[in-house]
């Protein structure tokens, strides 16, 4: 099974970014620690899982991203930063595409500001995962896996 790890705007500066709401690791950080879970995913499922990164600060590149995942058959772990609230875009890209979407955030989107509370994804993502930092990531590609195997068979 393939999921794309796609990360929206700001993210690239996670480590330096406002650490104490998004932590202390880096992209790159969490990017290993999903290529380690992958692998025993992987073994345990008796399945390869093939991981693929990117991150972009702009909105049209993302849609594009959201789409090739899509039109592709791979899950998408979907970090759209700001524009979770925002992209109308994004969320006709999900449906358009018939993308598998767990949305992630590092932080708990509903316990910061009012504008944070509302997602514009959400609702054609298959779930959300918010407030668990990095391990968020982790929980998703967990999550994604066994349902990218039930749509094979
Ligand atoms: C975020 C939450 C968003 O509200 C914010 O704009 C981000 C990061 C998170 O991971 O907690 O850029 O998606």
């Amino acid at each position: 099974v393939a999921v794309h790890i796609l990360n929206g705007p700001n993210l690239n500066l996670l480590g330096q970014r406002e650490p104490a709401i998004y932590g202390s690791l880096t992209l790159a950080d969490i990017e290993t620690r999903l290529r380690d879970k992958a692998a025993t995913l992987g073994r345990n499922a008796g399945v390869a899982v093939d991981l693929a990164f990117a991150q972009t600060n702009i909105e049209g590149e993302l849609v594009t991203l959201v789409q090739r995942a899509g039109l592709e058959g791979a899950g998408v772990i979907l970090n759209a930063g700001a524009y979770t609230h925002t992209s109308i875009a994004l969320r006709d890209a999900i449906a358009g595409a018939g993308a598998l979407v767990v949305e992630v955030h590092l932080s708990n989107v509903h316990a910061r500001e009012q504008f944070r509370h509302h997602s514009m994804i959400a609702a054609v993502a298959h779930g959300v995962i918010s407030g668990f930092g990095a391990t968020g990531y982790e929980l998703a590609l967990e999550a994604i896996v066994p349902l990218l195997q039930g749509r094979q068979q």
